[in-house]
């Protein structure tokens, strides 16, 4: 995903104000987060992207990502939002912790 690429579709809000203001505040919690223009606060979509970012903002990783294209990201959020079920390759591709997290309130 490019910096400019939107993580949540909700609210707009790309990679880069996301990983920037995990830097500049580092919310101790990614719930945090949706301070940062209501990141996180639609549909849900994006909650476990926000805290994979989180964690590896606050590590110290020099370039935080999400694995996968943005259409392909656009088209799980579309079945999330039509099905209220996360395929099995969002989790696994995006390397996000959502088999251990089970919070997804931001
Ligand atoms: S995509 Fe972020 S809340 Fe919907």
């Amino acid at each position: 995903m490019d910096q400019d690429d939107h993580v949540c579709l909700c609210f707009h809000v790309s990679k880069r104000k996301i990983v920037s203001y995990c830097r500049r505040e580092k919310p101790p919690v990614a719930s945090l987060i949706s301070e940062c223009l209501s990141a996180g606060t639609g549909c849900g979509w994006c909650v476990p992207f926000l805290k994979h970012l989180h964690k590896q903002t606050l590590a110290g990783d020099p370039n935080p990502d999400i694995s996968g294209s943005p259409s392909d990201y656009a088209k799980r959020r579309a079945t999330f939002r039509k099905t209220g079920q996360r395929d099995t390759a969002s989790a696994s591709d995006s390397n996000t912790d959502t088999a251990t997290d089970t919070d997804t309130s931001v």
